[in-house]
């Protein structure tokens, strides 16, 4: 299995690209099931959670194939016909649903369009148990039959078209919203969906139905409303840029750079990083561009405390890295995750490396300027491993990250990225 080799204490700088966002990506390329013809996405970044996406849709009897755009700095560019679904069964398989939670996007645009689905239930994984109870009683409210057969959600809808009905999340969900909000765009009659998750992609997601022909109103907001229409056509769209992948490499920038742009990235999604980021002595400046980090070599990085929250609070998707921030700081941060039960799994290993972390339940207690060396480190989760290849920047010497197809999942090319601006970080192949 692949490795990433990092020689730490290299000084980066000059300008690294952002790649179109994964959690965009998978709930926009699933949306494709909506339409009545072929939908064309520009910007798609080239991961594994979105292959898997792309096997799954396949599955589902949809034609995927890719073209390169001369249009879209050289990225990739998918064409999703949903030309056969009805053939093809409903079926997404325990084989890919058990790779990627996300399968579970499917769900809202079968029942919507098609009236019948058969998905593998996810199961626990490693940063949490993740159930998916809130999208399947929202579905039900919609009028969908479900039971659970072998390990599968079996969902049928009696005549055939989902109601439009008042959902009410418990907790804001991201991609139970998101199935929600697919659903109710090709249901009867009006839904208004409550305590909605606020994320930026879910915005896109309903940017780009009502591009294809969805009336929907708030997202981004906590109360969504949607009105269901008769049918959604296929649209051309682009994929908006990573904000965690962007958030990733800000800290990369802070913790080892110099004078780094982080290009093509919205800054307007990454206020709470921003922020966070000042607060710890950061500079940075917003430019046409993206957003330019002076780094400082003195590491002048002051202690931060975080805790993460449903958008637009701080992410738990950049939970790990910004641990990495806190081991350079001067003085004690303390880190609370609110989101999920078990998302501390880069502590050991960023331990091994020299840090001195202290894990009360939810809450991670860090002693900054501890000298970190580098050690042959893997973590179990994406942004887990993304945080260990932020510690391999600063370590004193070689840092091995295993297990890489974590990082595969969610960062395109990430060696070659860092690398460009003077990382000496490479990818050996086993
Ligand atoms: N939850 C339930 N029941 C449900 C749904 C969620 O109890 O039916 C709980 C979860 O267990 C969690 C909380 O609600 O404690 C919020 O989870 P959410 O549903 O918002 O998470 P998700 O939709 O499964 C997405 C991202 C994650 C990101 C979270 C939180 C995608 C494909 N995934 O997951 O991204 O961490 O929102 O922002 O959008 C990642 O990219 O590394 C990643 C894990």
């Amino acid at each position: 299995m692949d490795k990433i080799v990092i020689a730490g204490g290299q000084r980066l700088r000059g300008e690294i690209q952002v790649s179109g966002a994964k959690n965009a990506a998978l709930p926009l390329l699933a949306s494709s099931l909506l339409s009545t013809g072929a939908s064309t996405w520009h910007n798609v970044p080239n991961l594994n959670d979105v292959s898997t996406m792309g096997k799954l849709l396949r599955r589902l009897g949809c034609e995927v194939s890719s073209a390169s755009d001369a249009t879209a700095d050289g990225q990739d560019t998918l064409i999703i016909h949903p030309y056969r679904v009805e053939k093809a069964g409903f079926t997404a398989p325990y084989e890919l649903v058990k790779t990627m939670r996300a399968s579970v996007l499917v769900l809202g645009p079968l029942a919507a369009r098609y009236g019948r689905a058969r998905v593998s239930l996810p199961g626990g994984c490693a940063i949490g148990a993740r159930p998916i109870d809130m999208h399947l009683r929202a579905l039900e409210a919609m009028g969908a039959q479900i039971s659970l057969d072998h390990g599968y959600v079996d969902l049928s809808v009696p005549h055939g078209r989902l109601r439009g009905s008042n959902i009410v999340f418990d907790v804001p969900t991201v991609t139970g919203t998101e199935n929600i909000l697919m659903a109710a765009a090709l249901a009867r009659g009006r839904s208004v969906i409550e305590n909605a998750a606020r994320e930026p992609e879910v915005e896109e997601l309903a940017i780009v139905l009502n591009k294809m022909g969805a009336r929907i109103q708030g997202a981004g907001t906590a109360v969504i409303q949607v009105e269901g229409v008769e049918e959604l056509h296929p649209i051309e769209h682009a994929i908006l840029p990573d904000r965690i992948e962007a958030g990733t490499f800000l800290v990369a920038a802070a913790i080892a750079g110099d004078d780094v742009l982080v290009k093509d990235c919205r800054p307007e999604h990454l206020d709470a990083v921003m922020a966070k980021l000042r607060t710890s002595g950061v500079r940075m400046e917003i430019e046409e561009g993206g957003i330019r980090v002076f780094g400082n070599r003195d590491l002048d990085i002051q202690a931060v405390d975080v805790t993460t929250q449903p958008h637009p609070g701080f992410p738990t998707d950049m939970q790990a890295q910004f641990m990495v921030l806190a081991c350079c700081a001067h003085g004690q941060s303390v880190i609370k995750e609110t989101i999920f039960e078990n998302r501390f799994m880069h502590v050991p290993e960023l331990s091994r490396m020299g840090a001195d972390i202290h894990i009360d339940g939810r809450v991670a207690i860090i002693r900054g300027r501890r000298p970190l060396a580098g050690a042959t480190v893997m973590a179990t989760d994406l942004r887990a491993s993304a945080s260990l290849v932020l510690a391999g920047l600063v370590a004193k010497g070689r840092t091995e990250v295993l297990r890489v197809y974590h990082l595969d999942r969610g960062y395109e090319r990430i060696e070659r990225k860092l690398r460009a601006i003077g990382a000496h970080i490479e990818r050996v192949e086993a």
